[in-house]
């Protein structure tokens, strides 16, 4: 379960400078949620702020029901994938995918093997024959229920977990090359592969395909979708490309200004803009907008544009009728 909550979310710079403003956003596990909007409308700060990465000035972010706010990032179980890749230059590519795994000294639990479970046998044995040795037999007893306990991954586990991410990326070929050796869409996919090798709870990506020409950009969209449904886990993904959002987004979250425009599924926001900032800001190409007159005829609506009449039917004309729009 990863379930993230941003309640009144703030951050205000050093400078007084407001980048977020009172971000309320309830995401539910395993949602794709896409924060679009302008460059300098705050997308990087939200996400960063749920990262861990930026310091939370106001409010409250929860995730998994749990208050993060002074949780430091690598306790809060989330994967991110930076635009610029960030990945380790002196590093091979197999390195840089396992190093958080490396990096992880966190206790896992693993089932005794038959040949192992025999010695613990023995040694019990051998301690009752002794006499007077229930400490140390109880202890072992304790830890044949539990299991196998080890701090961080073994390397054979480092290894499948690495192939495996390199298969599903199509990058297995070059798992011993360097960074500088790989084109700008192979970085990517090294960068995205070493954020899913970790066991994460929300995976973040800020604006990961920006790089990146136009067909490629497509290809990774779609290599995107089909992570999203191999992980099937909670996403947030920032991007200023508004085809992105559509096409990625359960549901999106449209920024200006540090403010939330309007947050809905694709096609609300398409076909149910609440301004006219998500009006334009939806669809390519570009909405156009023009000023007419609203006229109300018994709870009837229509347009005038150019002496022509253009009625307002359907789930706008029954919002218009619920709210009692007069003539304007
Ligand atoms: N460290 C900082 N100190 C002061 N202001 C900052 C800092 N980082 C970001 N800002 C400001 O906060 C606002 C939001 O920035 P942010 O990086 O979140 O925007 P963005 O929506 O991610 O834009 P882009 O699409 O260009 O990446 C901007 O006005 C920016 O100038
Ligand atoms: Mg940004």
């Amino acid at each position: 379960m990863a379930r993230v909550q941003l309640e009144n979310v703030k951050k205000i710079y050093s400078g007084n400078v407001t980048a977020v403003h009172d971000f309320n956003l309830d995401i539910a596990d395993k949602e794709f949620v896409v924060f679009v909007g302008p460059s300098g409308c705050g997308k990087s700060t939200t996400l960063r702020m749920v990262a861990g990465l930026e310091d939370i000035s106001e409010g409250i972010c929860k995730i998994d029901g749990e208050v993060v706010n002074d949780l430091q990032s690598k306790d809060r179980h989330i994967s991110m994938v930076f635009q610029n890749y960030a990945l380790y230059p002196h590093l091979t590519v197999f390195e840089n995918m396992a190093f958080p795994l490396r990096l992880d000294k966190k206790e896992h639990v693993y089932p005794w093997s038959e040949e192992e479970l025999q010695k613990i046998n023995k040694k019990i044995e051998a301690l009752k024959a002794k006499g007077g040795q229930e400490d140390k037999i109880a202890k072992l007893e304790a830890s044949k229920e539990k299991g196998k306990v080890v701090k961080g991954y073994s390397q054979d586990e480092i290894f499948q977990k690495v192939i495996d991410a390199a298969r599903v990326l199509g990058i297995t070929q070059y798992l011993t090359r360097k960074p500088k050796a790989l084109s700008g869409g192979q970085r990517q996919r090294v960068a995205i592969g070493r954020a899913m090798v970790k066991d994460c709870k929300v995976f973040l990506m800020d604006e990961p395909l920006s790089n990146l020409d136009a067909k490629l950009r497509n290809q990774m969209r779609a290599e995107i979708i089909l992570l999203r449904k191999r992980i099937n886990t909670t996403f947030i993904y920032v991007t200023h490309d508004q085809t992105e959002a559509m096409t990625l987004g359960d549901r999106i979250v449209c920024m200006r200004d540090g403010y939330i425009m309007q947050v809905g599924s694709p096609t609300q926001l398409f076909d149910m803009p609440d301004n006219l900032f998500v009006a334009q800001f939806i669809g390519a190409p570009m909405m156009n907008t023009f000023h007419t007159n609203l006229v109300e005829k018994g709870g009837k609506y229509h347009v005038e544009f150019f002496g022509a009449e253009f009625p307002i039917t359907g789930e706008k004309g029954e919002m218009l009728k619920e709210k009692g729009v007069q003539t304007r």
